[in-house]
């Protein structure tokens, strides 16, 4: 669906890993859309990157791709310079990159835990280290975690063990740094709920049927969907939200 711009980044700059598709393409495009300068992160699809660097009306804010595996410490590093030298400034971070392995407990072995880990928490952890004291000297700055519902303990999404230790990891991390970064930067996560992406691609057809079925609005959800509720905690609107864990499932698990 093709929204309106107010505005609402006008003057910001944001990182957003994990932005070559998917929900992470869906809040690049509105933030650009929104005012914004940004970096749009990618790993392997370079391609996806460069056309929707390409696509993107840059013509308030500043668009660049960066390639960098999130998991990696140079790489992040190398992340956040290129963000410096590009806009000046760092307002939003959005840890956005992630995968999931869908093995079953028993199978997992600890290379792959740790595979999952570091692109999903270690990642978000150590880019969030290396803005804060960005953020704190501008006194300013938004961190918006991208969890998961399986992060939130609701019973049908706790499939994927690893995916889960990860996604509430970054539910403790929003929290803490809420708290560690207060009064200046704004920590928030999102956890969406099945949102139609390449990442639910393999699932069975009744799978996501059965997920659309536990949301209260009888749909699975869309990158667009995450992205209005990243624009939101990355404006001023959410000046006075903090460490909050916000829900865009459809009632799905309504806590
Ligand atoms: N789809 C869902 O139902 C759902 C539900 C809850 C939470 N989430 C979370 O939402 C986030 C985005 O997922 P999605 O559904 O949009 O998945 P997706 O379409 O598979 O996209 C994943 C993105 O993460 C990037 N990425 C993966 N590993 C990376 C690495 N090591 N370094 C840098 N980037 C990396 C990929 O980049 P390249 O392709 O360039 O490597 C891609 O842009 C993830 O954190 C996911 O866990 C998704």
């Amino acid at each position: 669906m093709d929204r309106e711009s107010s505005s609402k980044l006008k003057g910001k700059s944001a990182i957003v890993t994990g932005a070559s598709k998917g929900i992470g393409a869906a809040i690049a495009r509105a933030f650009v859309r929104e005012g914004a300068s940004v970096l749009i992160n990618y790993n392997n699809s370079e391609k996806e990157a460069l056309e929707l660097t390409r696509s993107l009306d840059s013509s308030i804010g500043s668009v660049v791709s960066f390639r960098a595996d999130v998991s990696k410490d140079p790489e992040r590093k190398a992340l956040v310079s290129k963000a410096l030298g590009e806009f000046g400034r760092v307002d939003v971070l959005v840890n956005n990159a992630g995968m999931i392995t869908r093995n079953s407990f028993l199978e997992t072995t600890e290379s792959q835990f740790d595979q999952v880990i570091g692109v999903n928490l270690k990642s978000a952890y150590f880019l969030c280290h290396a803005v804060a004291p960005i953020m704190l000297n501008q006194k300013q700055g938004k961190i918006i975690n991208i969890s998961s519902i399986s992060g939130l303990a609701q019973i049908s999404t706790l499939a994927h063990v690893d995916y889960v230790v990860s996604k509430a990891g970054l539910i403790g991390l929003t929290r803490s740094l809420a708290v560690a970064l207060a009064p200046y930067v704004n920590v928030n996560a999102i956890c969406p709920g099945t949102i139609e992406t390449d990442m639910i691609a393999p699932l069975a057809k009744e799978k996501k049927e059965s997920s659309a079925s536990e949301s209260l609005l009888r749909r699975l959800g869309t990158p667009e969907d995450v992205a209005s509720a990243a624009v939101f905690l990355a404006s001023e609107d959410s000046n006075f939200i903090t460490g909050e864990i916000v829900t865009v499932a459809g009632g799905r698990g309504m806590r």
